[in-house]
């Protein structure tokens, strides 16, 4: 199994360009089986997630193909089945959005029950209500979960809190429904945006999207459409807060500085100095930073998918910082693994207090997790001494050309194999 090892205390310097959005492509992909003709997604991640997706639509019977670098065509023409292949819908939690489209295009769909993972429960109550309350009638019986209907009906649904996936897979579903549907309490997500930009596109009539309210009329059919991905947020994210726990000076380019406001203002918050531009951003630090307060909450509150990278910043900060994980609870597998690195934390329920140390030492760590393994690295380079983190691969299931970019940067990191 590939593992990354970082020799620590290079401070990273320079400019790396952030790729498409992880979060806004994968429900782009499942929005293209709403329409038999072809559509093209540009600045696609060339990343793990993007490729289970694309298998799993090849596994209905769509047409997946790159079309150079970036460019993802999918058209899903007749035939299509409404059956998702166990293993392939478990890899991935965000399988679980290809339901809206499946059951607005066939009227059917049938999935493995996607489950838990790393970062806690992950339960879907709220897309599979959602869809009962459009006119859907879904079971869950041993693991696995089918829905069907013989024609979906516009609704008010009220959802109990933003989530992003639910929201995503109530606009898809909605695409095709009846007459009009309302979500409130929708997610905000720039994400949501984009969802509603290339829905709208492939000729759906959606409005609201980036606030709470989300109107959708539903439409006889949809076209094939073309679009280029939003900037990742998350991997923008993650290359700035490297960029502060080495006391260097990084620029991330080619992203939209407005969707990072919570996570510069934070930044800021701890001492670092943050430089915008039209579509770059800049963060360096001199010295220790100071101490932070965040809260990860829905957009525009702070990023969960961030919490981990920070908590690697209040790891070094001089005084102690509070963190409340407020969307996923359990998401602090990253703190274990930064106590073996000499972090000084305590955590509970979604609530860590860490009292930053002056520095931290090299160990052996495993990433259990997507954003908590970036973490982990990130800790490596701010580490003395070596630092090896464990299972690589979760990295790749979000971050493209994860250690050459870092590299770009003046990072001492390799990724080896045992
Ligand atoms: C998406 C992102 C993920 C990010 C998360 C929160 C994708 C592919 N993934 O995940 O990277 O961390 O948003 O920003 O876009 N919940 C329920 N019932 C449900 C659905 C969610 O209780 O039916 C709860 C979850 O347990 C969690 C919270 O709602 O506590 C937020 O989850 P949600 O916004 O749905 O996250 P995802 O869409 O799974």
């Amino acid at each position: 199994m590939d593992f990354y090892e970082i020799e620590g205390g290079t401070p990273l310097v320079g400019e790396v360009s952030i790729n498409g959005a992880k979060n806004a492509a994968l429900p782009l992909m499942a929005a293209s089986l709403l329409s038999s003709e072809p559509s093209v997604l540009h600045r696609v991640p060339d990343i793990e997630d993007v490729h289970t997706m694309a298998d799993l639509l090849r596994s209905l019977g769509a047409r997946v193909e790159w079309q150079g670098k970036g460019s993802l065509m999918i058209q899903a023409g007749p035939g299509l089945s409404p059956r998702l292949p166990d293993e392939l819908t478990r890899k991935m939690r965000a399988s679980v959005l290809l339901m809206g489209p499946l059951l607005a295009r066939l009227g059917e769909v049938e999935l493995s029950h996607p489950g838990g993972c790393a970062i806690g429960p992950r339960p879907i109550n709220l897309h599979l209500d959602g869809l009962r309350y459009l006119g859907a009638q879904v079971t869950a019986e041993a693991g696995a979960l089918r829905a069907t209907t013989t024609g979906l009906q516009g609704t008010l649904i009220v959802l109990d809190f933003p989530s992003v996936g639910a929201t995503e897979n109530l606009m898809l579903a909605a695409t095709a429904a009846k007459g009009v549907t309302i979500v409130r309490n929708a997610a905000r997500e720039p994400e949501i945006v984009e969802l509603q930009d290339f829905l709208n596109k492939m000729g759906a009539r959606i409005r609201g999207a980036g606030t709470d309210t989300i109107r959708v009329r539903g439409v006889r059919e949809l076209h094939g459409a073309e679009h280029r991905v939003i900037p990742d947020r998350i991997e923008a994210a993650t290359f700035l807060v490297a960029g502060a726990v080495t006391r260097g000076r990084v620029t991330v380019a080619d992203v939209i500085p407005e969707h990072l406001e919570a996570v510069l203002a934070k930044l800021e918050a701890a001492g670092c100095t943050v430089e915008e531009g039209n579509d770059l951003v800049e963060v360096s630090l001199q010295g220790r930073p100071a101490p932070i307060a965040f809260r990860a909450l829905p957009y525009p509150g702070f990023p969960t998918d961030a919490q981990p990278q920070m908590c690697v910043l209040c790891a070094l900060a001089d005084g102690v910082s509070l963190v409340h994980e407020n969307v996923f609870a359990q998401r602090f597998h990253h703190l274990e693994e930064l106590m073996r690195m000499g972090a000084n934390v305590f955590h509970e329920g979604g609530y860590a207090v860490i009292t930053g140390v002056s520095k931290l030492t090299g160990a052996t760590v495993e990433a259990a997790d997507l954003r908590g393994g970036a973490a982990l690295v990130l800790a490596g380079l701010a580490a003395e001494g070596i630092t090896r983190v464990e299972r690589a691969y979760h990295m790749d299931r979000g971050y493209e050309s994860f250690a050459e970019k870092m590299q770009s940067l003046g990072a001492q990191l390799k990724r080896l194999s045992n």
